[in-house]
């Protein structure tokens, strides 16, 4: 469909073809009150971060706070790109789901500069990146068909990242880490109720959807079947920040509270499948076929 098929997009506009024509395909009802709530709770990064509150951390545990931060960054990089490679698909008389993936981008790009300011905060290096991560993120953007990469990114991915940043705001050892995963953890509660909304609203209305989701995580499943999922750096770097250094006892509370996190990732994977349909057994048996990597 050309612009002009579709009410007021008939007085102008970029003329341009839009293959996501269908309301049933992109919509949902709390579109445009998650755009006028995503549009007003912008938060300027320079302002809302305390970058010169004075603190000092032990080598190891600013150490680990990189890898983590290296960690976010490079999966924010993944989270704006998904959004991209539909904006420009979506017909533009569905003016409130472009503006919010517009938002949603928006919100990205501010993830990526305070998880990297963060990280050269104190030093000049990055953390690790890993082959099993890299690929993960690499399934998720290759996806092109808008209701996976919404599952695969919104419900399953941002899902685990909203675990993960009030882990990270539970556990941060300084309080510019502190602020910016609970900044970004408010962005990313808005991410998952969209594509929640969007997705319940499309599989109401086309029955054959659960079977297409199914599918999608089975096939990213086995595309990753040969990697090693998360970056062990980055393990380790969440043990230590939850145990607050390297002593053996504290290191063993820590991987509790990592096992827990996982444990959190998973109950939240199960709830949002048993809400898009699925029956409570079969969105355990889905839950523990999502990506070692979290996103
Ligand atoms: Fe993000
Ligand atoms: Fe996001």
């Amino acid at each position: 469909m050309g612009l002009g098929a579709g009410g007021a997009a008939g007085v102008g506009g970029p003329d341009g073809r839009f293959d996501l024509d269908d309301r049933d395909l992109v919509w949902a009802d709390l579109a445009p009150h998650l755009y006028a709530q995503a549009a007003a709770r912008q938060w300027d990064p320079q302002t809302a971060v305390p970058w010169d509150d004075p603190f000092v951390l032990p080598a190891d545990v600013e150490a680990a706070v990189v890898q983590v931060m290296t960690y976010l960054v490079e999966n924010e990089q993944a989270a704006l790109l998904v959004p991209a490679r539909f904006v420009g698909r979506i017909h533009p008389h569905f003016r409130e789901v472009v503006q919010l993936l517009a938002v949603q981008m928006a919100d990205e790009a501010r993830h990526m500069e305070v998880f990297s300011r963060r990280a050269l905060l104190r030093g000049a290096e990055l953390g690790t990146s890993s082959a099993g991560g890299r690929q993960s993120l690499y399934t998720l953007v290759a996806e092109s068909d808008f209701a996976l990469a919404s599952f695969l990114l919104s419900v399953l991915g941002e899902g685990c990242f909203v675990d993960l940043l009030s882990f990270l705001h539970q556990f941060a050892p300084d309080p510019v880490t502190r602020r910016i995963c609970w900044l970004a953890g408010q962005d990313e509660r808005r991410h998952v109720v969209f594509g929640m909304a969007h997705l319940e609203h499309q599989a109401q209305v086309d029955p054959a959807l659960r079977d297409r989701l199914r599918a999608a995580i089975h096939r990213r499943h086995d595309a990753l079947l040969d990697t090693a999922g998360l970056n062990e750096d980055v393990f380790d770097a969440l043990v230590v920040l939850a145990a607050g250094g390297w002593h053996p006892d504290q290191v063993s509370a820590g991987f509790d509270r990592v096992q827990a996190l996982r444990h959190a990732m998973d109950q939240g994977r199960q709830r949002r499948l048993v809400r898009l349909g699925f029956r409570p057994d079969e969105a355990v048996a889905l839950s523990a076929l999502h990506t070692r990597n979290f996103m």
